[in-house]
């Protein structure tokens, strides 16, 4: 293996404790929350124990102090997504990001760039997850644009045969997944990029499931804005980032209005602070941000290609185990290439609710049901699947408990059928 894996899992205190009765927990459900190392939960502690007061507001030392270690952590996430610190605004979660670009660009003024018009049209995919999809859904009626999107294929990828009548000249923003929540798929950016770019369009990416696993740079992306929460990256519940260009955050509306996030306010009219500031209303969560932070410098510390790496063996070897097993179908592509670890899979005769708990008596938690992808499951022709995820701390011993749980749980409910 790529990483040493004992040495990472020591990282983690929630490894410490076991699981139905005296089990070792394997951890598996990555894709819908991380574990968060010491690292993480010590910075969010020594905020409260140490540091707490309200960030941009008191003059006293305790004040300056949480600023400083706010504005560090907004240091430290631009640094680990090559962006300028201006351009990272901390929101509640990626959902929130997500909701706040679509707010805002729903609320631009007639004139402004961001302005949509009835016939206008905006760009998603089948296997978006709900944060992606219902915020455009929602902005396409306010302003009577028109929703389209890209169709997932038999392997579980985006078709791009129709790339240039699915994104034409009434495009105007294309929102997308990097990575897959339930195929795992990684998507090809640069042709969709490319083709949005060309008509003029805005590219958001949701890479909720891709920043956590793998070295990003959004410059090398070449998207105007980014979403993701720290959750999913070994940081806190509770905050998430939106990135965008500066000169496009800075020319659009705010979102939620209130303290922190205003120039001047006389008693009828208020103007605006400079982004991120302007989306940034009220006391923010500063010790999440700040457990973001420190989540990032940990995940610097072990290197993303080195966890992207160990992802790919796992990924692997876990597609190439269920593979050897009857009766299961993996929903997405079959091999590790432009993929990630998250495997969803089904298995014929027993519902995924019953596979999850059967593992669940194992120790071996995964997710089951539709994860927040309605339509990509209707696509799929199945009420839900289960979902296993991988991240730095599985090692190749969790999978064959998975694969060996899974023929237990065939071995069960045979009895039952
Ligand atoms: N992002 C959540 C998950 O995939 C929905 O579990």
């Amino acid at each position: 293996m790529t990483l040493d894996t004992v040495r990472i899992r020591k990282d983690f205190p929630i490894f410490e404790r076991t699981v139905r009765d005296g089990k070792k927990l394997i951890y598996l459900d990555s894709g819908a929350t991380s574990q968060k190392p010491h690292a993480v939960i010590d910075a969010e502690m020594d905020f409260y124990r140490l540091h707490n007061a309200a960030v941009h507001r008191g003059a006293h030392q305790l004040a300056e102090e949480a600023t400083d270690a706010y504005e560090g952590a907004r240091e430290k996430v631009a640094t680990f997504i090559g962006a300028h610190f201006n351009e990272i605004v901390f929101t509640k979660s990626a959902t929130e990001s997500l909701n706040l670009l679509a707010y805002s660009i729903g609320s631009a003024e007639f004139g402004s760039r961001f302005a949509l018009k009835s016939g206008d049209e905006i760009v998603v995919t089948e296997m978006e997850h709900h944060a992606n999809l219902i915020p455009w859904q929602q902005l396409c009626k306010r302003t009577g644009a028109v929703l389209k999107w890209f169709s997932v294929d038999a392997e579980g990828r985006l078709d791009l045969s129709e790339i240039e009548s699915v994104i034409s000249a009434k495009t105007r923003i294309v929102a997308l997944t990097h990575q897959s929540n339930v195929l795992g798929t990684i998507n090809p950016l640069v042709e969709i990029v490319e083709r949005a770019h060309a008509v003029g369009a805005f590219v958001v990416l949701d890479a909720c499931q891709s920043i956590p696993h793998m070295a990003i740079d959004v410059a090398d992306l070449g998207v105007d804005f980014l979403a993701f929460s720290a959750h999913k990256a070994v940081g806190p519940t509770g905050v998430g980032v939106l990135w965008g260009r500066a000169e496009l955050l800075n020319d659009l509306p705010p979102f939620l209005y209130g303290g922190s996030m205003i120039e001047s306010v006389t008693m009828t009219d208020a103007t605006w602070a400079p982004a991120p500031r302007k989306f940034e209303a009220g006391v923010p969560n500063m010790a999440q941000a700040v457990g973001l932070g420190a989540a990032v410098t940990y995940l610097n510390s072990v290197g993303l290609d080195l966890i992207h790496e160990h992802e790919l063996i796992l990924t692997g070897y876990l597609i190439n185990g269920l593979k050897q097993i009857p009766d299961i179908k993996i929903f997405g592509p079959m091999t590790n290439i432009m993929r990630g670890g998250t495997v969803s899979f089904a298995c014929e005769g027993i519902h995924p609710h019953d596979l999850g708990q059967y593992l669940d008596s194992q120790g071996i938690a995964v997710r089951t049901g539709h994860h927040c992808a309605w339509p990509l499951n209707r696509k799929l022709g199945v009420a839900a699947t289960t979902r296993a995820s991988v991240y730095l701390y599985n090692d190749l011993s969790d999978l064959d408990a998975l694969l060996e749980g899974v023929l237990g749980a065939q071995k069960y409910f045979a009895r039952f059928s």
